[in-house]
């Protein structure tokens, strides 16, 4: 049997992830009823990091703590990774001694080839191309706060990358309606939007993408590994900030989020975050619940297969 892996949304099924999602929220009761639950003592993930974070490496590491575990943060600048070991030797060392691990790293390809050498399950924690633990908690708080997202309408508002590749999986695994707005050349590659014709629209203004939506969602005009681009960027994405205006063309119970961390004035407008149906701090802590159902389906399917 194959090992599982999370590098996008769609290695799990669409039931595999529904049942995740509401894991997820009885994971959240049981912690804020205080309750201890330690399936995993004794089991340690290891995080690797190639960009920065605060939500991914404080939610992956309360998790594993709180499931009765241990993480281990590890810096691509205090590894050998950092100085050119290859992944795949990496993997292999690294996996032998761990149960599971997370990479947070640049280009795709990096995650892909060190679960091909990894003997344990291998969780994307941002990659150029996806963020799909992000997806988990964006799913999780739209259901929380509104029930299913099946048959509703998303707006995703700037860049076409990582996040915004995510949602589209997560369109079309979940059943709704992907309205992109990016600015030209910002658009996702096409062959991806090709794939996903039957549930994405992609438009060149924010306004038509927002119009009667049920959920808003934007990201940093310039991601990490781009703070070159951010002046260039600030031009090309002026007209693409998610502001009260914007959201007046939505739906009138329309969420928004934002998976952090946010620029006031840039994407978003000055007080967005305090705007009456911003969900983002909901959407932040649900990491942490996502992330630890997440880690028990693949700890789970992994023993299952040993
Ligand atoms: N949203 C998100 O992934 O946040 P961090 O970069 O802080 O991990
Ligand atoms: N698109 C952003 C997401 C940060 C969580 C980035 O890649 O930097």
């Amino acid at each position: 049997m194959t090992l599982r892996h999370f590098l996008t949304l769609r290695d799990l099924s669409s039931l595999e992830l529904n049942r995740i999602l509401e894991r997820a929220s009885e994971l959240k009761r049981m912690q804020h009823n205080n309750e201890v639950y330690q399936p995993f003592v004794g089991k340690v993930l290891g995080m690797i990091f190639e960009k920065s974070s605060t939500r991914t490496r404080i939610s992956f590491e309360a998790g594993m703590s709180q499931f009765g575990g241990d993480a281990i943060f590890l810096s691509s600048r205090d590894t050998q990774l950092g100085r050119g070991e290859p992944i795949e030797d990496s993997a292999r060392v690294i996996s032998s001694m761990l149960d599971i691990v997370m990479i947070r790293t640049f280009g795709h390809d990096i995650v892909e080839r060190f679960a091909s050498y990894s003997k344990v399950p291998v969780i994307n924690g941002l990659t150029d191309d996806h963020h799909p633990c992000q997806l988990l908690a964006d799913l999780q708080t739209y259901i929380e706060h509104r029930g299913s997202i099946e048959g509703k309408t998303v707006a995703w508002i700037g860049d076409g990358n990582n996040m915004c590749n995510s949602y589209i999986e997560a369109a079309h695994m979940m059943g709704f309606k992907l309205k992109i707005a990016s600015p030209a050349g910002y658009e996702p590659k096409e062959e991806f939007l090709t794939e996903f014709a039957h549930c994405v629209e992609v438009f060149n203004n924010a306004e038509d993408a927002a119009v009667n939506a049920d959920l808003i969602v934007t990201d940093v005009w310039a991601s990490m590994g781009q703070e070159e681009e951010q002046k260039h960027r600030e031009q090309a994405f002026a007209q693409f900030q998610v502001n009260e205006k914007l959201m007046g063309l939505a739906h009138p119970d329309c969420l928004f989020m934002h998976c952090l961390p946010a620029h006031r004035g840039e994407e978003i407008s000055e007080n967005m975050l305090d705007h009456k149906n911003a969900v983002v701090w909901d959407e932040a802590e649900n990491r942490l619940h996502a992330q630890k159902a997440l880690v028990e389906f693949l700890l789970n399917e992994n023993m299952k297969q040993s």
